[in-house]
């Protein structure tokens, strides 16, 4: 058994790996196809999770959507925050579902006390962990572990899905691509600091040319 979630990454780009449009605003990438297999992966691992970025960018529902999912849910929504820097307001903490927030010790002192008094009349609650203002990333997965949390699909953005995968502490990574292009220089795939010697090595599940359009690629972190 397993010390962490199980942890599946998945995004949708565009053929040249742009995730949103050059500004960093929303871009409609998703075909119907794969808007039905992303609710179905968030209703099945019961937990999605995104960065501060896309919270204070596209304040996200993070919920299921029972008609492209087919069934009803409640999940729990994650924010990876270190700094904590969220608006207090985002809708994505009032969706339906509780919300976890992690953040680090340090986080900004006001912002800390903001959320503190929110988790009184909020579903939602504020994992503070050591350090920081970067999150361990396996520290993360033990303690959402010990929260009941058995598995997360980590849906961005660009400098999260990095982290991530630079930690190795993951299952699957999924893109879907669309055949668009957006081109200018808004964030892609995966974005943080880059590898500074030979980059991660994946290994190609399947790939899939799914009706409507586009293609996904799934990977998985190690060969069984
Ligand atoms: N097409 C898609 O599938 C998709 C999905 C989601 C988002 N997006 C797009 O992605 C863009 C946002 O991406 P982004 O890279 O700017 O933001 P992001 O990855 O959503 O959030 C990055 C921020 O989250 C915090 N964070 C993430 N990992 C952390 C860690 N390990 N430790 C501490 N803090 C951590 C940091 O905040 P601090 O900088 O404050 O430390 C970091 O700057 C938006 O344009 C959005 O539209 C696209």
């Amino acid at each position: 058994m397993k010390d962490r979630p199980f942890v599946h990454i998945n995004c949708a780009a565009t053929a040249d790996g742009k995730i949103a449009a050059p500004d960093g605003s929303p871009l409609d990438i998703s075909t119907i196809w794969d808007r039905r297999r992303v609710h179905r992966l968030r209703a099945s691992l019961g937990a999605v999770l995104v960065g501060a970025g896309t919270v204070s960018a596209d304040d996200p529902k993070l919920t299921v959507n029972p008609s492209y999912a087919g069934v009803s849910r409640d999940i729990c929504k994650i924010v990876m925050d270190g700094r904590g820097r969220i608006d207090p307001a985002s809708k994505s903490l009032r969706t339906n579902g509780r919300s976890i927030v992690v953040t680090t010790e340090a986080a900004d002192a006001v912002w800390l006390g903001n959320f503190r008094r929110l988790e009184e009349s909020l579903d939602m609650k504020v994992m503070v962990l050591e350090g920081g203002p970067d999150i361990d990333i396996d520290r993360c997965w033990s303690c959402l572990l010990e929260d009941g949390i058995s598995g997360v699909l980590v849906e961005g953005g660009s400098d999260t899905i990095f982290n991530i995968l630079r930690s190795g502490s993951f299952d699957m990574f999924s893109v879907f691509m669309a055949p668009i292009v957006m081109g200018g220089r808004g964030p892609t795939i995966t974005g943080g600091i880059g590898f500074e010697g030979a980059p991660l090595r994946l290994h190609l599940r399947s790939v899939v040319q799914p009706p409507g359009g586009g293609i996904l690629l799934e990977y998985v972190s190690s060969m069984p």
